[in-house]
């Protein structure tokens, strides 16, 4: 398969999480336009260095791809997809609420983070994921002590959810589906139970 037949991932937010991201689809076998706030240009040093099958676009050009990862601070979460029509496309959120703050005026005890996202991404299927991990661990190999780096994963999109964990299983995860948006968010948002766990799934001893 060449570079240009292979599925396409658009990533909002080009540091540390959208890079780590970008790495994670390298190894998938995907494509990437990755996206920042102040355009391509600026990107020419991150796309050099990760390589072939990156490029730099615009935020509508990383939006227009069928899978979109959000990793941009939680603060510039609203700004960064003002505007943008999704139309039924995946977006995965990668964000995690570090702030504290609470852009709808609504109460994230009630709330997850992640629902907030999704009523700002109105029409996109949302998976919640790859904010568990730092963007070192995220980036590298998930191949490790003999086993498999665990992803976490929630939504309410069943084909949308398919979509995301085939994306992390062909980079070599192992992947974790908590169930729906709400409930699965509720675990893996920062401050939760899985926030930060690095877990490695072994091979079923025979
Ligand atoms: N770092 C981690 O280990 C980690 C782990 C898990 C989850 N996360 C989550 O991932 C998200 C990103 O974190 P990060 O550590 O990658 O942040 P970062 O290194 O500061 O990078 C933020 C990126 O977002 C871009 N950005 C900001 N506003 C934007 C806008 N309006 N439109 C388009 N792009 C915009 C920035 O572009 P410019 O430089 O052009 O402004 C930059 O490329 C956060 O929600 C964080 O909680 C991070």
């Amino acid at each position: 398969m060449d570079s240009a037949e292979r599925k396409l991932l658009g990533i909002i937010g080009a540091g540390r999480l959208g890079q780590a991201m970008a790495r994670t689809a390298l190894r998938a076998g995907r494509r990437v336009v990755i996206a920042n706030s102040r355009g391509p240009e600026s990107l020419a040093p991150v796309v050099s260095a990760l390589g072939d099958g990156v490029s730099a676009g615009t935020v509508e050009q990383a939006a227009a791809a069928p899978t979109v990862v959000l990793a941009v601070p939680w603060e510039q979460v609203p700004g960064a997809v003002q505007g943008l029509q999704w139309n039924g496309r995946i977006v995965i959120d990668a964000t995690n609420d570090f702030a504290g703050t609470d852009f709808e005026g609504s109460d994230l005890d009630r709330r997850t983070s992640s629902e907030l996202v999704a009523g700002l991404v109105s029409g996109a299927r949302v998976v919640k994921g790859a904010n568990t991990l730092v963007a070192a661990v995220l980036g590298s190999d998930p191949h490790e002590a003999a086993g498999q780096r665990v992803i976490f994963l929630s939504g309410d999109d069943v084909d949308a959810k398919s979509e995301a964990r085939r994306l992390f299983e062909d980079a070599g995860f192992s992947v974790i589906d908590l169930g729906d948006l709400v409930t699965g968010g509720r675990m893996q948002q920062i401050r939760a139970p899985l926030a930060g766990v690095n877990l490695i799934r072994l091979p079923d001893a025979d």
